[in-house]
């Protein structure tokens, strides 16, 4: 999924370097969740995994990716309704994508204020594809309320509506805006994409709360920090799949039709604020190793990170030549920047 700071590009790159500077242990806690990208990453190399995040969409597909270990098989919905395939499917997973796939649209939430009709002006989908939105997310609803899926199966299939609705959106890489032209993405048919799960035998832990709530319930080997870069908060920017993902009929407002976020602000898109949280989970101590993943341009300076960081031991410093995600850029690459992404490795000092 495209979303600022994904670090599915890098999560490479973390890994030898904290292979190389001997960063072990099993218990490994995604402080910044996001797309849960790092999460599943560390997950397929048998870490067990705590994360958070403060937006719904990201405990969506942190439950469906990190916390759920197996692949749906759907087997009390598939004896009780009346699926038929009509393609070559290769699971019971495929048979129940495809049977949303086929779902007449219905003039739901997302149609009435997210597409033009009599109602709204908004872009950000095809009045086709709003509909079809619409049918799947209600779908998946009362499937649950009907007791004919299983907590994981839900999360899974709200997950792949999640990953495919950015593919049919008419924006700019984020949500804070429509395209005032259709962008060719957004004008195909919508289509619910099947997500690729790992499956394990360890239990996780996933939550959506500031992960301050969490910091004290583990004693973790490895911290894993990536928090907001700058003072964009993240919430805004992604509000239409935090929509989708709870379709609880907000109250909305402006051009964008934006939910409130007062409870999701993050206090590191503050620089003073976001200083004094580093210190709090540096000095809470309950980590062998912390890294933290950030970049030149933040709002944190490099020399107030470092000093915040050896109040509790050794400190080394990595640096990344990195090609930034720019919403605007659309591919031209006088819109492209390098930057330095960085990983800052502590050890924790013994006593
Ligand atoms: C840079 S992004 C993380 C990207 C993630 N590593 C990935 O690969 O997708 C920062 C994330 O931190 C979340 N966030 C910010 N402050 C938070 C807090 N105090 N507790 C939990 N999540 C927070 C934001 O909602 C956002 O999803």
């Amino acid at each position: 999924m495209r979303f600022i700071g994904n670090k599915e590009r890098l999560v490479n790159w973390i890994f030898s370097e904290i292979k190389a500077n001997n960063v072990e242990g099993s218990l490994f806690f995604d402080y910044f969740a996001g797309t849960a990208n790092v999460g599943k990453f560390f997950k397929q190399n048998n870490f067990q995994i705590v994360s958070s995040d403060l937006l719904y969409f990201s405990y969506v597909l942190q439950k469906a990716y990190i916390e759920n270990n197996t692949i749906p098989q759907f087997e009390k919905l598939l004896s009780t309704i009346d699926i038929t395939s009509r393609k070559l499917v290769a699971d019971n997973f495929d048979l129940v994508l495809e049977y949303l796939n086929d779902l007449q649209g219905i003039e739901g939430f997302i149609y009435k204020n997210y597409t033009p009709n009599e109602t709204s002006n908004r872009k950000y989908f095809i009045p086709e594809n709003g509909k079809k939105i619409d049918a799947v997310r209600t779908q998946i609803e009362q499937w649950k309320n009907n007791n004919l899926i299983s907590e994981n199966e839900y999360f899974v299939l709200l997950a792949c509506l999640i990953e495919s609705v950015p593919f049919f959106a008419n924006i700019l890489g984020v949500f804070a805006a429509y395209k005032k032209d259709w962008d060719r993405r957004a004008l195909k048919p919508f289509e619910l994409k099947r997500i690729n799960l790992i499956q394990s035998n360890t239990e996780h832990f996933v939550y959506n709360v500031d992960s301050r709530e969490i910091l004290n319930k583990f004693n973790y080997d490895i911290i894993y920090l990536d928090p907001p870069y700058n003072q964009r908060q993240y919430a805004p920017n992604y509000h239409l799949l935090e929509t989708i993902a709870k379709y609880d009929n907000p109250e909305i407002k402006g051009v964008s039709g934006m939910r409130n976020y007062d409870n999701q602000k993050s206090v590191f898109c503050n620089r003073d604020k976001a200083l004094n949280e580093l210190e709090h989970i540096v000095l809470s101590g309950k980590y062998k190793y912390l890294l933290l993943s950030y970049n030149n341009e933040g709002l944190m300076p490099q020399n107030e990170i470092i000093k915040i960081l050896e109040k509790k031991g050794k400190v080394i410093l990595k640096e990344y030549d990195y090609l930034r995600f720019k919403s605007n850029s659309n591919g031209k690459s006088s819109n492209k920047k390098y930057i330095k992404e960085q990983l800052y490795i502590l050890k924790k000092n013994n006593g």
